[in-house]
């Protein structure tokens, strides 16, 4: 049983949603099987008005049940499964009755959809309520009437802005755009709730002065451009499909809503789509690494206030944690705070909130804080014998139980541990930057390192909101590792002469976020040299050398790879060129064979965890599904025999990874 239904004395029904075995609800099939049972119900015992309300503290429902979507064996499937949702929710908006939805947490994709179908909705007025429909993010749209009853609703292009962005609102800006018709404080929501069913106003209409329809197809063309700019059309086909639905959107609604699961199952079948579901429940395997731990910890104190410690301090402060933050340089913690006020007044809706953030946050330089904290994480320079050093002055003044993590990006734990009289509390928890961006943290356990204070910091990266990635220690863990062939390899194509766009233009067409030229100055070529020489001595390439010691080390000092003017790469108009037919590859296979070397080390769990690792830390190819899922794809066999094949053109360092199948039958 998922619905449950009570009749007050005003005969309304009150129909709670708490879906059986699950934590959140979905619009799973049996979900909306037994809800079409209680309209049947309903239509013959008509109420005075229907309340639909979730009983889960998380949210109303989360949206459609990715699972079951992703199980689908093809589009007439798809399409099928659609027109019986559509159907019932058609049935709810025919209902002769005022229905109301009360949205409070989550209300996503399926579940905006169904409370859209409502005739009311009322949100419940908390930093909690999050309405909103994502599916581009999941390289599909709306399919149960999502993209026909939003504009509407609220008009053509606010409707749009929300659908292309897969961007949520609370429920302020729910209210403002006409999405829920009232808010209320949850001590008063369920009686407004009742107010509004008992004594219905005239429903929302969307302001009258929306795009005709005639002008569609004109407008459509533009909001292709804009959005075709923000990604890339070719990868993530969903938005355009998107417009299309809305620009030839039949007037009736039936048909409307026919169109849209067309499309919808279309989409679903893409690749994009597939990657992008996989990578859905790869999230929710990184967060149950986590499931089951607790932290234990209540008061963090950061040691190190420069461009990660600051973020670090920050962050974990706006998460609700006391935060005490040292630095050997008092500057360095004044710029820190500055930093945190910008977080607080970005994130945080509220002047009591903000208040209650700064006062969490302690700018510590006697490091009083040491002491107390039941984490203490370390971001001073990337030297092992400045943090060998500091580790052996603090340990004494931890508490007995306290955690030790070091945000190293390379180093491996022993070396860094190795002055500890305890390193099985030594942890590393490597965050990337910027922390308030990207969700994964990788969560590093060395030989030495406790079992239970690994979990504890899986356990603690989670309750930060972040994603941990459990891994082995080793020389640039995972994600860096991977990623430092691919750079190594654009600065030689760079020193061959091919021109730093070129190559950049290349890696990004392929699906990278951006180009790995542009990724080395952003991170600082200084930077890169250095962690080049830590993990790869044998192959630091002249021309990095020669940049840095000429002083170009990227954005920071005004040029590297590509010169910069106001914070922007000044653009030569060089002359087009024609890559080499190899480019792409030369890119792109030396990662690949680097994180099949990192599996076969058993750095981490499996495959799964390193296209998780990638995407998650650095937006390597999501639509694809991430490396390894790009390896499957494309064949063992057939990336093996392009490494042999390049490894003969190009030198040794192109030769495959053992691991790698040798025939096509072991591929399979
Ligand atoms: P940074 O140079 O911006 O900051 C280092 C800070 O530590 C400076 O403010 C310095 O005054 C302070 N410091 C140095 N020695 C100290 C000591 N003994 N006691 C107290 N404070 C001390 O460096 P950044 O970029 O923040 O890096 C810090 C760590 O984070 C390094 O291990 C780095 O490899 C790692 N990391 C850096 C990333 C990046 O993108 N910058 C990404 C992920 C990890």
């Amino acid at each position: 049983m998922n619905w449950q239904i009570e009749r007050d004395t005003h005969n309304v029904a009150w129909l709670h949603l708490n879906q059986a075995g699950s934590g959140t609800n979905v619009l799973s099939q049996p979900v909306l099987a037994e809800f079409d049972g209680i309209l049947t119900a309903l239509r013959d015992a008509p109420p005075t008005a229907l309340i639909l309300l979730s009983d889960k503290p998380n949210g109303f429902v989360a949206g459609a049940d990715i699972r079951e979507l992703a199980a689908l064996q093809s589009p007439e499937a798809a399409r099928e499964l659609i027109a019986r949702a559509d159907a019932i929710l058609a049935r709810l908006e025919g209902l002769g009755c005022p229905t109301v939805a009360m949205i409070h947490g989550y209300c996503l994709g399926g579940g905006l959809e169904l409370a859209l179908a409502c005739r009311y909705r009322i949100g419940r007025d908390d930093t909690g309520t999050r309405l909103g429909l994502p599916e581009v993010r999941l390289g599909i749209h709306p399919g149960l009437g999502g993209s026909v009853r939003l504009p509407r609703l609220i008009g053509s292009l606010p409707a749009l802005r929300l659908m292309l962005a897969g961007r949520l609102v609370g429920a302020r800006e729910a209210l403002r755009l006409g999405l829920v018709d009232r808010i209320a404080p949850e001590r008063a929501w369920r009686r407004a709730a009742l107010d509004l069913a008992l004594r219905p106003p005239r429903p929302h209409r969307k302001p009258w002065l929306d795009l005709p329809r005639p002008l569609r197809g004109i407008a459509a063309g533009y909001i292709k451009r804009q959005t075709a700019a923000r990604a890339n059309p070719a990868h993530y086909p969903a938005p355009a499909a998107l417009i299309d639905v809305w620009a030839h959107e039949p007037a009736d609604l039936i048909a409307a809503l026919a169109a849209e699961a067309h499309s919808m199952a279309d989409l679903l079948f893409t690749p994009t789509a597939r990657n992008l579901m996989r990578l859905f429940t790869l999230e929710a395997r990184l967060k149950a690494y986590a499931k089951g731990s607790a932290s234990g910890v209540h008061h963090v104190h950061v040691i190190g206030a420069g461009t990660m410690g600051a973020a670090i301090a920050a962050w974990t402060a706006l998460r609700g944690y006391t935060v005490s933050l040292s630095d050997q340089n008092p500057a360095a913690l004044g710029r820190a705070v500055r930093e945190a006020g910008e977080l607080f007044t970005a994130k945080l809706r509220t002047e009591v909130e903000r208040t209650a953030a700064w006062d969490r946050l302690i700018p510590d330089a006697a490091q009083a804080g040491l002491g107390h904290a039941d984490l203490v994480i370390e971001a001073i320079v990337e030297n092992a014998e400045a943090k060998r050093s500091l580790f052996a002055a603090v340990e004494s003044r931890l508490k007995a139980d306290a955690v030790l993590a070091s945000n190293t990006s390379a180093l491996p734990l022993a070396m860094i541990g190795s002055a500890l009289r305890d390193p099985s509390r030594l942890v590393g928890m490597h965050f990337f930057n910027p922390v308030s961006r990207v969700r994964l943290i990788e969560v590093v356990s060395g030989e030495q390192t406790r079992e239970d204070v690994h979990r504890r910091a899986l356990a603690f990266v989670l309750a930060i909101d972040r994603l941990p990635l459990p891994v082995r220690s080793s020389p640039g863990f995972v994600v860096n590792r991977c990623l430092l062939p691919y750079l190594m390899e654009a600065v030689l194509l760079e020193s061959e002469g091919i021109p730093a766009t070129l190559i950049d233009h290349a890696a990004t067409a392929f699906g990278m976020p951006m180009g790995p030229l542009a990724l080395g100055d952003l991170v600082g070529l200084d930077v890169c040299l250095d962690v080049i020489r830590e993990l790869f001595p044998a192959r630091v390439p002249a021309r990095l050398q020669a940049l840095v010691e000429a002083g170009k080390k990227g954005l920071k000092s005004g040029e590297g790879f590509y010169r910069y003017r106001g914070g922007r790469p000044v653009r030569s108009d060089s002359r087009p060129e024609s890559p080499p037919a190899d480019l792409t590859d030369r890119l792109v296979l030396p990662m690949l064979n680097e994180a099949v070397a990192v599996l076969s080390e058993g750095l981490v769990g499996d495959a799964d965890d390193i296209d998780a690792g990638m995407v998650f830390g650095a937006g390597v190819i999501p639509h694809r599904g991430g490396p390894m899922q790009y390896l499957r794809e494309r064949g063992e066999y057939d990336v093996r025999q392009t490494l042999e094949r390049l490894a003969a053109v190009h030198g040794e360092r192109f030769a495959p990874h053992p691991a790698l199948a040798r025939s096509r039958a072991v591929a399979a």
